[in-house]
């Protein structure tokens, strides 16, 4: 099998492409990955010597690019993780997500169509999404695989269009595809405009950690190890044509999270109790910001067997342990740029 990863080298991607890598040595594993400022070859260090790994520096939204290597390699399966992933440079930037999740994710589905349009046995087109195409729900209710989509933001409205346009292609080309929305990952390497490893990273600076509004915003987080071994079983024993959700069954209001976060950074960095507490400021709201996102992810559990392994307070005390052992990687991905997008998005 030639399985090719898009958005190898970012947070999830990079969680993929090790487990792939690792788990089946019969399959070659190419990652594509245009190296953005969030993609970083440094998260692969460990593997990217393996036999059965390729990395290929390219850009989705090149078709040309595009067709020749589904041309040269002849993959048997994409799984497609590469695209423009935050939430605020998407109300600052809306066109880059237009380019890469929506343009970017139909040249991958034309090469595809046209590679398998005379066999398509036994080849697949995995789609990674998001729950965020859901929209918001009130104080109650789950996000099921029948939700309507009711996307709020250019980030989310970008990852419906390309979920449809997924769909699209198998009732209308018949391209064999499996697509997944999952909620909020956490865990290393993950970069730091995110919530969880930004706050990490100004507890360990001691810099203010700015909550969004009144810090009542809701989110389900899953540990990134475990969206990993999903994506592993879904894209082996998911149904062709078949949507499932991801989820870690574990909603916790942001300040909660916040104060929990605190809690341990605290005692793992040896500072008297409360002392990160104390950096919490409330800052202007997100322009559109979901109340709250929930996953009802027994579909995936009844037919697939998945459900997470670790709990919130163990996945949090792993992530924030690699952060601490990893000083050097957050230190190069906080130098440069990362300055400047911190000034224009928080100064
Ligand atoms: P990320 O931003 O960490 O990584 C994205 C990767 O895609 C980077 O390596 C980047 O260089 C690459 N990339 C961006 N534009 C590209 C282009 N035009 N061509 C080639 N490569 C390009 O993102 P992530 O958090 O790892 O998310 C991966 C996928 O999972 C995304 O599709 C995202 O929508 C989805 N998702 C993320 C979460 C989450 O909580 N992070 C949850 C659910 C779904
Ligand atoms: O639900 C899945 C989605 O989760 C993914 O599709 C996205 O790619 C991913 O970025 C994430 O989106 P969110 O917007 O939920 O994640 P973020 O970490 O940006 O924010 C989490 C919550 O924390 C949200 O309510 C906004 C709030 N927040 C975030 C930042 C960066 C703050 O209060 N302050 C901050 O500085």
């Amino acid at each position: 099998m030639q399985i090719l990863v898009t958005g190898g080298a970012g947070f999830i991607g990079s969680h993929v492409v090790r487990k792939l890598v690792n788990t089946y040595p019969e399959y070659h594993i190419y990652n594509l990955d245009a190296l953005t400022y969030a993609g970083n070859l440094e998260n692969l260090r460990d593997i990217d010597q393996a036999a059965n790994y390729t990395f290929l520096k390219g850009d989705i939204v090149d078709a040309h690019y595009i067709n020749q290597i589904f041309e040269k390699h002849r993959f048997d399966g994409v799984i497609h993780l590469a695209a423009e992933s935050h939430v605020d440079r998407s109300i600052t930037d809306p066109l880059a997500f237009v380019h890469t999740n929506i343009i970017g994710t139909v040249n991958l589905l034309n090469a595809a169509r046209d590679l398998w349009k005379e066999d398509s046995a036994n080849k697949r087109f995995y789609h990674v999404s998001t729950d965020e195409v859901y929209g918001s729900l009130g104080a109650e209710g789950l996000f099921t695989e029948t939700t309507s989509y009711d996307p709020n933001s250019p980030y989310s409205a970008s990852k419906a269009s390309s979920d449809h346009f997924v769909r699209a292609y198998g009732e209308t080309y018949g391209l064999p595809y499996v697509l997944t929305n999952c909620s909020n990952n956490y865990g290393p390497n993950h970069f730091p405009e995110k919530l969880i490893p930004l706050f990490i990273n100004n507890i360990i600076n001691n810099k203010a950690l700015p909550v969004y509004g009144d810090g009542k915003y809701t989110r389900d987080w899953l540990y990134v190890k475990d969206h990993a071994d999903a994506i592993d079983l879904v894209f082996h024993k998911g149904k062709n044509h078949e949507t499932y959700n991801i989820g870690g069954f574990n909603e916790w209001q942001n300040i909660d999270l916040v104060k929990l976060l605190c809690q341990q950074m605290d005692e793992k960095l040896g500072r008297p109790k409360s002392t990160s507490e104390g950096l919490i400021s409330y800052v202007t709201d997100r322009p559109g910001h979901d109340l709250r996102y929930a996953i009802d992810a027994s579909k995936i559990n009844q037919e697939l067997g998945w459900k997470p392994s670790v709990t919130f307070e163990e996945g949090l005390a792993l992530t924030i342990d690699w952060y601490l052992a990893n000083e050097e990687w957050l230190n190069n991905v906080t130098s440069g740029d990362y300055q400047a997008y911190y000034e224009k998005m928080y100064s």
